[in-house]
């Protein structure tokens, strides 16, 4: 409580700033007192078109694909983090069988606490829901996101040697090579116990 009153006082205080430099200022005073400076909901109908230009942008189409199915981001249930009205970060899962699989997971802010925010969100509602597990698919490139996942508790379980190749039939638009230099190859399956 005390620390959402700190926040609405350099609202009002700043109130007469632009959006832009009110949220630079308040990211700022978050990263000193170590809050939050963005808010999180589940999205909703009316989400789906930012959704898909979101998606696209992340991750080169419309699509993602995993484990050889096509999965669409967009038709999906999900949350996203919100910097006044800008989208600064988005997650989306399915359930099925009771194991709730993360299939999209971005931020546009890295470092200030948006991507732990939305796995702490997914993992209440799985939870809420009787699910066993949390799941998700990441290639052999991604090392920020293999850091990220494990220290917060997921588990490597499985390897999917050269998986890419048929992911690149459904989905060409998939690279050889990451950012980083490491050619993107294979599938790793990671997941967090939901009973523990
Ligand atoms: C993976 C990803 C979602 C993480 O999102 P993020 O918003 O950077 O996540 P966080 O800010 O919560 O955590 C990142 C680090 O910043 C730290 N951090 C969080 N808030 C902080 C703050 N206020 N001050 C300083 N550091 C902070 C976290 O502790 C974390 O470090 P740790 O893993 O060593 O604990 C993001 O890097 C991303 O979008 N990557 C590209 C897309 C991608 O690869 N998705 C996964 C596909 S499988």
């Amino acid at each position: 409580m005390t620390r959402v009153s700190v926040i609405s006082i350099d609202l009002n205080i700043l109130g007469c700033l632009s959006d832009k430099l009110i949220w630079t200022l308040l990211d700022d005073v978050a990263r000193e007192l170590r809050i939050r400076a963005f808010l999180i909901r589940a999205i909703q109908a009316s989400d789906r078109s930012w959704i898909v230009s979101f998606v696209k942008s992340h991750w080169g189409s419309d699509i993602v694909v995993g484990k050889g199915r096509v999965l669409r981001p967009a038709e999906l249930d999900g949350f996203a983090a919100f910097r006044g009205k800008n989208a600064v970060g988005l997650l989306t899962y399915r359930i099925e069988d009771l194991d709730c699989e993360i299939v999209t997971i971005d931020s546009t802010s890295e470092g200030e606490g948006i991507g732990t925010a939305l796995i702490d969100v997914v993992r209440e509602t799985a939870k809420a829901k009787g699910c066993r597990r949390l799941w998700l698919i990441t290639t052999n490139d991604n090392l920020n996101a293999l850091g990220f996942y494990q220290r917060r508790g997921f588990r490597l379980i499985a390897l999917y040697s050269n998986a890419l190749e048929a992911s690149r039939k459904l989905k060409p638009q998939i690279p050889m090579k990451a950012a980083n230099g490491i050619p993107i190859r294979d599938e790793l399956e990671l997941e967090l116990e939901l009973s523990e």
